[in-house]
Parts: structure tokens; sequence; C-alpha cells
């Protein structure tokens, strides 16, 4: 058609995003569309589509509209059939004014029920008295405007497209008001997506982090930068394989193979709000023990637990903290779940009552693929989970066999209650036997050896859809179960997505049950509304320079994603690291929020310990103090369960007016106040950092620097990670540990000042590091930090979490600060909700002038009852490693 010529480039929506076929001419025209040739992209892309939809592309008219209680009901009608197979010609249209900054749109078939993803989401009572929204629609062909109604920023316009509605292929397009868009997990990528035509597709996948590829976990929600630095969320409650195309209009097509179009769109109409308002939907956090803020110790390929003992006793030997230590497949007997071997790991009893008494916790891990091949009688969870009916099923209704690591398996299929029950006694009857605290659920995409089941899969249109998103494999059944298979809720083709997160539920109820306490579960693959179960970590890294710089996009978009608890392998899992790279990636993990160092088996072993003393020494340095600021961190983890606040932050989330923020993806914040910037680059002792609009201390020394916004260049020799204070901020911390006094063995060699430092080092900052050059930026500005004696060795949160709280006041150029505390027993169940906690708000505010003036009321008393934190910055010598002179320390007010 004439019309063709007229649409740009960048505004042409793919009508044949088939992956397999060679579009030709006669087959785009087969489908109504427009083929034009255009040069092919670089680097294997695809670049702008041959194919692609003429403006007048048949599409859903809007036949009615009616008002409801909470917004609009409406029916769209297709006059032409689409092109796939089983097209719905009906469509009901639901919209819902759910909050002010919540809409809601849904668009089901108008005549029969289909699959909708069992996710328990709140329900409006009354419509949005004063949406910040206003809604527009257009009649023929069908399409939403969504506009904010302070700027008029055009949020969404689905009129780009043709909406395509049919059994099997749901598509619909939107105009997006800016480039900076961010989310779509599980991948690996930059944090901020390029819109230079890529696909980015949602199918939870078990294959090693690679770009463009689908991952472990499936996360159908976007958040968006508008000029101006306002930003809104849209997330597609849709559980079925899909891929989202975006392209450089911008624009963005959601490509469905299931269910229905169920979106959600928060208007913020800050980033954090987004990100609030979104879990207020997908559910909040839970609230992680204290334990689980500690540092935590892994590896496949610990050959017995004597050797697993060994290193423990190596860290403790070293006092490097440890919270944690975890065993991979190795304990199990012939690798089958609830089994330990007896010989390897005889000891394992006694090595869990080891770490108990030292206040240690224990975690093991466990797969989902349940052996199907020992002799009967002698397996209790497969005769068992046999005997109940408990794995999913073939069409034929037979357990479906795949292989993992014990060989044959079949799998768990957690949509059923009773599995959970099941799966609860599993845990119980192994709990007797080795008393663990936390639980890694692996390979639960289910990732199965095998592509479907030992016998393939049955032809259909469930395993051979009328179209398949671009997955890795071509096939929804690469290496994974079949998607025909039977699940007590629903075919796997729906609930595929979900298998992690089910598992999670399972595994958290189970725990609570067993241990009574909050539970602690890590999981490979992920949905929306995980972060209510477990935490993440980002899977099988390489131990790369690449690898440790993706480490931070990954951890931020599950801080999008609402799961704060996140990390990745420190040190990477497959491959060999060498000592600078697990150096850096010990102080870069020092900040992950969970921060677990693991490694793959045949690797060399590169746990702390293993390392020359300075490295060693560098790496317990960034523990002491991660553990120092764990008051801070599980703050921003109660925050982030109250409110849905995050806790690893992009910078743009504090600075969304300052555009030079959107694409870092090198630094973060934890919360509002804390910069992390790490090196992440061989060879060498320099890093640039942007530092935002406003004043920066840095974190060791006190000096400052009043940033224009800048990139800065930061010193970083091997041993130093750069950590800097926004203005205006409170930290509370605790005296991470008092190490003895340094032996040979801990300082570099050939460091005689190290050891002259020891008398010195009792009273100050961590050991061996060297002091900082001055100031970075010259600039001094108020700064204080009040270092109490440590009392008692603690290099684990348990033994730390009784020593003295302290403040680190970092104060405005206005002399204004605030920060806050939540604190309680660390592990028992539900605190906040019953009031067992106390929380502390903390302002300091200068009365008077020349900078040594009262500060504001803030002798408050924390948890334990009997200890108080003295907010003065009264210090009778000042702190041993602070370089610049402290500021005179203000007098105390009066409480
Ligand atoms: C998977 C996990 C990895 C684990 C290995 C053996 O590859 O991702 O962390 O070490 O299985 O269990």
């Amino acid at each position: 058609p004439s019309q063709c010529h007229q649409v740009p480039e960048s505004h042409r929506f793919d009508c044949y995003p088939e992956r397999r076929v060679v579009v030709t001419r006669e087959l785009c025209e087969g489908r109504g569309c427009c083929f034009i040739e255009t040069s092919p992209a670089a680097g294997g892309k695809r670049g702008v589509p041959w194919c692609f939809y003429p403006p007048d592309f048949p599409s859903y008219a809007l036949q009615s509209l009616n008002q409801t209680a909470l917004g609009m009901a409406g029916l769209l009608v297709r006059r032409e059939k689409a092109y796939y197979p089983r097209d719905i010609g009906v469509l009901r249209l639901d919209v819902e004014l759910e909050t002010d900054t919540r809409l809601h749109v849904k668009i089901t078939d108008a005549a029969n029920p289909r699959y909708e993803v069992p996710l328990d989401v709140p329900r409006a009572k009354k419509r949005a008295e004063n949406p910040i929204y206003s809604l527009d629609f257009s009649k023929d062909p069908f399409g939403l405007l969504l506009r904010r109604r302070d700027t008029g920023t055009v949020l969404l316009n689905t009129t780009v497209a043709p909406l395509i509605f049919t059994d099997q292929f749901l598509q619909i397009s939107t105009a997006l008001p800016s480039r900076f868009l961010y989310g779509l997990g599980e991948h690996r990528s930059t944090l901020l997506h390029s819109l230079d035509w890529s696909t980015l597709t949602l199918w939870a996948r078990d294959v090693s982090p690679t770009e463009s590829f689908n991952l472990y976990g499936a996360h159908p929600f976007y958040l968006l930068l508008e000029e101006g630095g306002d930003a809104h969320g849209v997330f597609l409650l849709n559980s079925n394989a899909m891929e989202v195309a975006l392209q450089p209009a911008p624009a963005l097509t959601w490509r469905t193979i299931g269910g229905v179009l169920d979106f959600y769109i928060f208007l913020g109409p800050d980033p954090n709000a987004v990100i609030q308002q979104y879990q207020e939907v997908i559910g909040f956090p839970a609230m992680p023990p204290l334990w689980a803020l500690g540092f935590h110790l892994c590896r496949w390929g610990y050959g017995s637990s004597n050797e697993t003992w060994q290193t423990v006793r190596a860290m403790r030997n070293f006092q490097i903290p440890q919270d944690a230590q975890w065993n991979d497949i190795d304990y199990m007997d012939g690798y089958r779940d609830f089994t330990f071997d007896a010989q390897k790991f005889a000891s394992l009893p006694s090595l869990v009552e080891d770490l108990h008494k030292h206040g240690q916790h224990y975690v093991m891990i466990l797969d989902p693929g349940i052996s199907s091949t020992s002799p009967r009688g002698s397996y209790w969870p497969f005769d068992e989970g046999l005997r109940r009916g408990l794995f999913i099923n073939t069409t034929q209704g037979q357990p479906l066999i795949g292989q993992v690591w014990p060989g044959y398996t079949a799998f768990a299929d957690f949509s059923n209650v009773d599995t959970r029950r099941w799966w609860l006694e599993n845990l119980q009857r192994f709990h007797a036997h080795v008393p663990f605290d936390g639980v890694w659920i692996d390979m639960n995409e289910p990732s199965n050896f095998m592509d479907g089941s030992e016998e393939g899969c049955p032809p259909g249109e469930l395993d051979s859809p009328p179209y398949t998103p671009a997955v890795l494999g071509d096939s929804l059944s690469a290496k994974t179960v079949c998607a025909s298979a039977k699940q007590s809720a629903s075919v796997h083709y729906n609930l595929h997505n979900l298998y992690g997160l089910m598992e999670a539920e399972a595994t958290a109820s189970a725990l609570i049950q067993i241990r009574g306490k909050r539970p602690f579960v890590i999981s490979r693959s992920t949905f929306p509304s995980q972060g209510r179960y477990s935490g993440h970590w980002l899977g099988d890294n390489r131990s790369q320079w690449k690898d440790m710089y993706y480490s931070i996009p990954g951890m931020l978009s599950f801080s999008l994603f609402g799961i704060p608890l996140v990390g990745a392998d420190i040190c990477g899992f497959s491959g060999s690291t060498s000592e600078e790279l697990c150096t850096r990636w010990m102080q870069l993990g020092a900040f992950y929020p969970f921060s677990r160092n693991h490694n793959s088996q045949n690797e060399k072993a590169q746990d702390p310990t293993v390392f020359s003393p300075a490295a060693r020494t560098a790496m317990k340095d960034m523990l002491l103090t991660r553990y120092s600021l764990l008051p801070f961190l599980y703050t921003l983890f109660h925050r982030a369960h109250v409110h849905g606040d995050t806790v690893a932050r992009p910078l743009f989330f504090e600075f969304p007016q300052d555009t030079a923020t959107y694409g870092l993806d090198r630094q973060f914040l934890w919360g509002r106040s804390l910069l992390v910037t790490p090196v992440l680059e061989p060879g060498v002792d320099s890093v640039m950092g942007y530092f935002p609009r406003g004043v920066w201390y840095d974190f060791y020394t006190g000096s400052s620097v009043n940033s224009s916004g800048e990139m800065l260049k930061l010193s970083a020799p091997l041993e130093h990670l750069n950590l800097h204070l926004r203005e205006g901020s409170i930290l509370p911390t605790q005296v991470s540990s008092h190490p003895p006094p340094p032996r040979a063995g801990d300082c570099p060699r050939g460091d005689t000042s190290c050891m002259a430092r020891a008398p010195q080092y009792l009273k100050s900052q961590p050991l061996c590091r060297p002091q900082p050059s001055p100031p970075y930026f010259g600039l001094s500005k108020p700064y204080s930090a009040h270092v109490f004696e440590p009392q008692k060795p603690g290099p684990t949160s348990k033994a730390s979490r009784g020593n003295p709280l302290r403040l680190i006041v970092a104060l405005s150029p206005g002399a204004t600060a605030w920060g806050d505390l939540f604190w309680d027993d660390g592990e028992s169940l539900d605190t906040f909700e019953r009031g067992s906690y106390s929380y502390l708000v903390f302002n300091a505010t200068e009365v008077g002038h020349g900078g040594d003036g009262a500060w504001g009321p803030h002798n408050v008393p924390i948890w334990p009852p009997r200890a108080h934190v003295v907010p003065s910055c009264r210090t009778s010598s000042p702190p041993a490693c602070s370089t610049p002179a402290p500021r005179p320390p203000p007098p105390p007010s009066a409480p």
C-alpha cells in the first residue's frame, strides 16, 4: 500500500517477528503488511523490521464504554480476523482508577474465562478521587491514551500499532514518552535499556547469564523516566512466555502467548514512589533476619563436611566476619534432596551445631528435581510424592521424568497445596538431623538437562505454539519440562515462570513452621512478588571483570522488581579468579545487599582466607565496614518491608532531575545517602565517579567535595573502596569487631608501619588501611563521627549487635541532617507488625551559627533498652584514622 512509505523507520512495528522464518514480500503481504527492505542492522541485531503494519491495519474498535463504580467497562470488537489462529472477536475492557497514582487496565475475552496469574492483588473499593492522570480512548481503531495531568505528558498511546488478541498470541504496542527505560528482567544488560531494536524475552531459563538471553526469572515490569524527571511504571500481570520489543520511536510492544492483558500503571511521580506503588500490588518484601545481611560463604566442591568446617575455622582464625556457611549439592547422598552423604559429610550435624555455638548459621541447597530411580522403599521423598501424586505430570497423567544432578528425576508441583505439605514434611525430617537455618533453592526454572522430558514432548499447540517468543533454544521446552505438562493449578505453559515463586513460598512457609523465626530463602528463579518469600542471587556468572560490572545493573534491576535481598556470586562462579579481581569483588560484594562468595567445582578456592595477607586484610576490612553499617542496612530493609523503598538504589532515584545520572550503573547508593564507587577494571589505582550536585563526604576521612554535578577521579589503591556520604544524612552504625592486635601475617609484607600502628589501631579504624591521601577534593565541611570504643570481638552480626551503636552525621551546608534506625531482636517473626521494635528518627540541626551550636533533640534510648545513642559529637580524642582535623565538637544540648 502507498501509505507504507509514509511510516518513518523508527515507527515501523514488526508484523513478522517469527525468528526462524526468512520473511519474504509474499509472506509479509499475506498478512496484509508493508514490506520494505532496509539495510540490516549491525551486530546481529534485527534492526528496522522489513515487514511492518500499515497505518490502517485492522484492529479492534471500541463498541461501548460505560461508567462503573471504579472506572469504566467497555467492549472491543474486531471485524477482520487477525492472522493467528483462534482470534477472539469480542474483548472486555475494564479500567479501574484504583488510586490517585495507580490505574488498572485489563483486557480479556468477553465470553470465556482464560488463565490468569494466581497472584493475590489488592482490590480497590472506590474510584480514585483526584487521579494525577487522565485517560482518553480512541474508538476505531481502539486505543488508550494515558496522560500525566500536570505536565500533559502522554505516558501510553496504544494507537501506534494494532491490538491483537488470539488464544496464543496477544500483542499490544505503545509509544513511550522518552528513551529512559529500565526493568524488564531477568536479563544481563546495562541498567538503562537500549531502544535500538532490542527484544527482551521473559521465560525462566537456566543458563549462564549472557546478553540478550532470557534468564532465570521473569519480571514484566518497566520503569520509565519522563522529560523533567517524573517517572511512571507499567506492570503486565501475565506469566506466559513473552517478549518485549523496544524500538527507537520510542515505543514498546508486549507480545505474550497466553493469559490476559492485565496492566497496572503507576504514576509515581518520582522513581521511588513508582516502586512503592508497584509493591503495593505485588507485595512488599519480607524483613530478613539480621544474619541474612552478614557475610555468607559457599562453594560447590567442598569435598566433605570437615573441609567445609576447616574453611569456617580459617575464617574465624583470621577474625573475618562470617554469618553463614553454606553447602552446595556435595553434601547430598547421590545428589538427592533431603539426604546427606554418610561418609564425606558424616560430621555435618556437628558442623551445624558448632556454627550455632558461634552465633553462625547454616544454609544448604535444594533442587526441585526429585530422584526417581532409588529402589522403592529407600527414598521417602520420591515414594511419598508418587503415592500422593505431587509431581508434575505428562499429558498422559504419569510423572514427567527429566534429568538433573541425581540422574532421572520427577519435579515437585508446588502449585498443589499437598506438595507444600510434603515439602514441609521433608524439610522437617531433614531438620531433625541437620538443623539448617536457611534454604537455597536452585534449578527452579525448573532446570532439566533434557529438553522436555526423557520422552521429549508430545505434538500440540502448547509445546509448539503458533508463535514462540525469542527464547534461547527456540523452544519452550528447551532445558526445562514440557509446556504441555500438567500441574494442579494449570498447564506448565502458564505456570512455568511461576515455578520459582511457588517453591519459594512453600519453602519460606516451611521454614517458619520449623524454626518459628524469620525465614531465609535465596532463589534462582523469580517472579513478581518473590520478595515476599525470598532473595535472589544473579546465577552462574564467571570470574571476569565484565561479570563484576554486570552485577551492578543486575542488582539494581532487582531493586526495581521488589527483591531487595540480592547479590551476585562474589569473585565469580565459573572460571578462576585472580587475587586482584577477587579483592575488588569482595569490596563491591560487601555492598551487595545479599553478600555471598560462591565458587564452582574444580576451581581454586576463593574464600578470603586463601589469599595473601594483604588481599585477605583488604577483604576483611571491607567486611568489617559492612558489619559496622548493619544497623543502617537493616533499617533500609525495614523501610523496604514497610514502605517498599529500595535498598541498593540507582543514582537517578535520588536525583531524577539530573539526566547525567540516568545511565549510571557503575555506582550505586545504599538508601539515599551512601554512595559506592567500586573499581571494575584491572590494573588501576583510581576510579571515575559521578557526584550529583551537593556536598559529599569521604566515608573514611570526612573530607568533602561540593560537587556541581561532576565526574571526579578518585584515588583507589587496591585495598580501598570509595564510599561517600551525602550531605544531610545520619547513619546508624555499630562497631563491627575488635580484632586482636595484628600479627606478622596480617600486614602486607614489608609494611612495618602497619605493625607500628597496632596500638593506635585499637582505638581506630580498620587494620592496615593506608591513610588516605589528603582530602581528595580540598574542601572541608562540617562532618562528625562519634567513635565509641569497641567492646568485644564480633565477627558475626550476632556479636556485633551487642556492641554500642553510634551515629555518623554528615551535615548539609545548612547544617542539618536526618537519619533513622529500626532495631529489634533480629529474627523473631513480624516484629514490626506486633510492635516489638524500636524505631528512632534522628534530626540534627545547628542552632546559632559559627558551626559549634547545639544539636537537636536526640538523646534517645534505643534497643537494648539500657544503651543510649549519644548524638553529640564529642570525641575525647579524634578518631585516629581520620586525616583532616575533626570539627570541634558541639556541646550536647540538654535532652
Ligand atoms: C547451579 C547453580 C550453582 C550451583 C550449581 C551446583 O549451577 O546456579 O550456584 O553451584 O548449580 O549445585
